[in-house]
């Protein structure tokens, strides 16, 4: 029995599709349950469904075997987990962005740049790679909204369409990375799990686009 954890949210479709896809199917209407555990038709797999942020802290201690969930949060949580294939889906840029016109942040602001985010950890990486001192501002959603009433000068945010920014008057300053959705897996479940691992990895391997 290999447990895979999916992110409940707009992952959990495409992740149900590519897995019905390469004969992982689930006889209940998942995204319409409450239920939190399922068994596969095949009685081989056990989906679990979890806060997106929390698939690679589940697959890294053993919890799940395996996991499906956005780069960015592998980023963010520097999760140790082996990452086998890029799932392609779920495609969106992390970036910084701030009102229209705002100029580059060029490291000697005063006061410091102040960035709202629920990405702290990508966003002081990537900062501090470059010298560039800045605040933190953690906030869980509604980032955008930050720069608009004066609680932060920048975001540092996930853009997909590029709407949300659009709508709300700001623009993309820097793009920080790709992201799309990626397969998980627990290092340990792969040596003594080894064979069903690899089963998954070759059937998802088929059936990513
Ligand atoms: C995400 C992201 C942006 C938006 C980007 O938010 O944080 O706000 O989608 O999409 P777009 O470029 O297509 O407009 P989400 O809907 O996950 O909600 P959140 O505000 O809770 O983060």
């Amino acid at each position: 029995m290999l447990v895979i954890a999916l992110c409940k949210g707009r992952f959990l479709d495409p992740s149900l599709e590519l897995l019905a896809s390469a004969g992982i199917r689930f006889s209940e209407d998942v995204p319409s349950s409450r239920k939190l555990i399922f068994e596969s038709e095949d009685g081989r797999h056990r989906a679990v469904l979890v806060k997106p942020a929390d698939v690679p802290t589940y697959v890294e201690y053993g919890a799940a075997d395996t996991g499906i969930a956005g780069r960015d949060v592998l980023m963010e949580t520097r999760a140790d987990v082996l990452q086998p294939l890029d799932l392609n889906f779920g495609h969106v840029k992390i970036a910084v962005a701030a009102p229209k016109g705002t100029q580059s942040i060029n490291g000697n602001d005063n006061p410091t740049v102040r960035i709202a985010t629920k990405y702290p950890h990508i966003t002081m990486d990537y900062f501090n790679a470059r010298g560039i001192p800045v605040e933190i501002i953690p906030l869980s959603g509604s980032i955008e909204l930050a720069p608009l009433i004066g609680l932060a000068d920048r975001i540092v945010d996930l853009v997909e369409t590029g709407r949300t920014l659009k709508e709300n008057g700001l623009e993309i300053t820097e793009v920080i990375a790709e992201s799309s959705a990626r397969l998980l897996i627990n290092r340990a479940g792969y040596q003594t799990k080894r064979n069903e691992v690899r089963e998954l990895i070759q059937a998802l391997e088929k059936v990513v686009a």
